[in-house]
């Protein structure tokens, strides 16, 4: 056991038999220490949001079709012309040295393990060369939040073309971090410092960049966000922006006239408007609207086969999840994560081929019944 600024880290390495993924929650707690588990699972306010993510789901069903001839489903798909064994890939999450000492080394390697595909936090606990290597070739994402410091957003920028990342994914949901009562109550601190911060900070000598340990981290954010500063972005990499956060039909073609190449729908897990609908239940429209001119990624409270089924249903391309994924993190380091995104997709496949899918594209051109 490591042990950091007093705070016990997981060094769990082993092979987890995955009943479902809402199980893991309690699993995680049992061995995570309070303040990092809290942080976790924690949603803002009074969670209705977060609770309402999942809940959603049940506004829509999905019809079984039993007389379509079909068996073995396929998950493959892509996006941006990246081969992908499932939909199911990894939001991006902060600081996963809250989970593991191995952190997002680990969380590479296993879903690398998986054939998907990862999208590297700003605030990673390790750099984005160090996890962007433990994936051996699979593909990766990086997710960018928009620092006041132009500086530090190029410096990031450049450090994900040279390290091979694929798409960049803009976060706007937090141009204030959302008032998560269990991280106030805790008085929690990241234990471990955010890398790609430290590095930016030790490499530029500027002592003001968050290092890591509590709010400094956010203060360091742009606390307001306008189309010019996702086109800022755009001009600066060749890479695909992605623009995640998305909630509403308006935004997301505000994005794509901005020229985003990607849409990720998404209420960050209820961590950040309280009182916002479930995310799922914004998907449809926001689909409507997008009409194929982007791909969209999808998440929030997924936790279920049939969760992933009906997001493509509603109109998504892939399905991304980040709690889940974090505690089989903390519960079995990169095996535990291969293992829960195996077993998602194996609920998925089930779902599918009981609804008379062959693939991600029948899925796709499914309709939900109300
Ligand atoms: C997040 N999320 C997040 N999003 C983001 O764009 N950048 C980040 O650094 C983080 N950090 C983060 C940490 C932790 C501990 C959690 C749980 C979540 C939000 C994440 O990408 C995603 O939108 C939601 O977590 C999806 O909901 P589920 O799957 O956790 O229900
Ligand atoms: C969070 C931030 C870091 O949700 O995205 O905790």
């Amino acid at each position: 056991m490591v042990v950091v600024n007093g705070y016990e880290l997981s060094e769990r390495e082993q092979h987890l038999n995955v009943v479902n993924l809402p199980s893991l929650e309690k699993l995680a707690k049992e061995i995570l220490p309070k303040d990092g588990f809290d942080f976790i699972r924690g949603g803002s306010e009074d969670e209705w949001t977060l609770r309402e993510n999942t809940i959603a789901f049940n506004h829509t069903q999905i019809l079984p079709h039993v007389l379509s001839n079909i068996g073995n489903p396929e998950t493959k798909t892509s996006i941006f012309g990246l081969p992908l064994d499932t939909p199911i890939v990894m939001a991006p999450a902060a600081a996963q040295g809250v989970a593991h000492a191995r952190g997002e080394v680990a969380t590479a390697e296993g879903m690398a393990a998986t054939g998907s595909l990862m999208t590297q936090s700003t605030y990673s606990s390790k750099l984005i060369a160090e996890a962007a290597e433990a994936g051996h070739g699979a593909p990766q994402f990086f997710q960018l939040y928009l620092s006041q410091d132009d500086g530090l957003n190029k410096f990031l920028l450049d450090k994900a073309a040279v390290a091979g990342i694929k798409a960049i994914v803009i976060t706007t949901d937090l141009t204030a971090a959302g008032y998560r009562e269990s991280d106030v109550v805790n008085d929690f601190h990241f234990p471990v410092p955010m890398a790609n911060l430290e590095d930016f900070r030790v490499g530029s000598g500027q002592s003001n960049v968050g290092v890591g340990h509590g709010k400094d981290v956010f203060d360091n954010e742009a606390h307001q966000i306008g189309v010019a500063d996702i086109k800022r972005v755009i001009d600066y990499t060749d890479l695909p922006v992605i623009i995640k956060g998305i909630q509403t039909p308006e935004d997301a073609l505000l994005a794509i006239n901005a020229g985003a190449q990607g849409i990720w729908v998404s209420n960050h897990g209820g961590r950040q408007l309280n009182g916002g609908p479930a995310s799922i239940d914004v998907l449809q429209s926001i689909a409507t609207a997008v009409n194929h001119q982007v791909p969209i990624i999808f998440d929030s409270g997924v936790r279920r086969g049939s969760h992933v089924f009906k997001a493509l249903a509603s109109g998504t391309d892939l399905v991304a999840l980040a709690r889940p994924i974090i505690y089989g993190l903390a519960l079995g380091g990169a095996q535990g994560v291969t293992d829960v995104v195996n077993h998602l997709n194996h609920e998925f496949k089930i779902t599918m081929q009981l609804a008379g899918t062959k693939t991600i594209a029948d899925v796709q051109q499914t309709s939900l019944v109300k």
